[in-house]
């Protein structure tokens, strides 16, 4: 596999970074406008803020709702931007992402979907509107690689597939997190401003909950892994994960409840100790808080009746379910 160059994190030296990345930006863009999306981890925050020292408001910032996020996360996000100066207009896609998601299986073919109507579909719209003829873009060096090795195709990586985002999209993309792995840009997060609630932040993935629902994606099913995520996260942020999550089954079990059979859904809950997303292991979670896990999940979502705890590594696994 071919070698990306990499800042490990102990070389990175965040304030020259954020005075060379905003040089670079600057220069890029020159009077041009750019615009980014902003999908409120870390990478895409870091972004935001780099663009904003570099362009101010030269750089639009959208955070499209694309109906597969976790709860309140729209608002949650562009109230926390808001607070630092940067103006982020919320756009509701929902509708468009859950009509090109449905009836669609394959992991696959979900991110083809998801990343095919984020670009063709929602985000040339307003670049075309905004006239800007660069996009800024949270890529980091783990998102290439993966994809490179074809283990996964992450939906912000197209320069490395071969497909020219000029050609195919109508616009240039920037990325300056490129050499970077995630504990280098929380590093750089910190460093540029943003609060802890934002750095420190668990990752997400760009097809967001609809990584979670294993078989088609459809508004239901969201909102059982989105309830499920709520309480996975208040459940477990105590231990420190790098990463935790919901997982959505495709079958049934049956179930009881009340003295009478439930046929109903199955969650899988995934806890990853991990440093970087190359390889993680599950958390050791003690009984007490799976218990008490099982039992929220089972009462306080609804059709819920069976609820495991993965215990496998990555790899053979990967952390998230597609
Ligand atoms: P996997 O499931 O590949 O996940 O072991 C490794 C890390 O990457 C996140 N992830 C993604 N991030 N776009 C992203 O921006 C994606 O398509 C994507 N898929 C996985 C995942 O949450 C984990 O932190």
């Amino acid at each position: 596999m071919a070698k990306y160059p990499e800042i490990k994190v102990t070389e990175l030296d965040p304030k020259s970074f954020i005075e060379t990345k905003a040089k670079d930006i600057s220069k890029n863009v020159g009077e041009g406008t750019a615009i980014n999306a902003l999908s409120g981890g870390v990478d895409s925050s870091c972004v935001t803020m780099l663009g904003h020292k570099a362009l101010g408001n030269r750089l639009k910032t959208y955070f499209i709702d694309n109906g597969i996020m976790r709860k309140d996360e729209p608002q949650r996000i562009a109230a926390i931007f808001k607070e630092h100066g940067v103006k982020v207009e919320i756009i509701d896609a929902k509708e468009k992402f859950f009509a090109a998601l449905k009836g669609i299986t394959d992991p696959e073919e979900k991110r083809e979907a998801i990343t095919q109507t984020f670009y063709k579909d929602v985000f040339s719209k307003l670049v075309k509107d905004s006239k800007a003829k660069f996009l800024l873009q949270g890529t980091i060096l783990t998102d290439i690689e993966e994809t490179a090795a074809g283990i996964k195709r992450q939906h912000n990586v197209f320069e490395q597939l071969g497909i020219d985002p000029q050609e195919a999209f109508g616009y240039k993309i920037i990325e300056p997190l490129v050499e970077l792995r995630k504990d280098g840009v929380r590093k750089l997060a910190e460093a540029v401003g943003l609060p802890k609630e934002i750095f420190e932040r668990m990752p997400f993935p760009g097809p967001a909950l609809a990584a979670r629902v294993i078989g088609e994606v459809t508004p239901e099913k969201i909102e059982t892994v989105r309830l499920a995520t709520v309480i996975v996260e208040e459940e477990l942020t105590i231990t420190g994960a790098f990463q935790h999550m919901a997982i959505l089954h495709n079958d049934k079990v049956t179930g009881m409840r009340n003295g009478k059979r439930e046929f109903g859904y199955q969650i899988e809950v995934r806890s990853w100790d991990s440093v970087d997303a190359r390889t993680a292991k599950p958390t050791r979670i003690s009984y007490e808080i799976l218990e008490k896990l099982a039992s929220r999940l089972v009462t306080e979502v609804p059709g819920v009746v069976s609820v495991t705890y993965n215990i496998t590594n990555k790899p053979p696994s990967t952390m998230e379910a597609i």
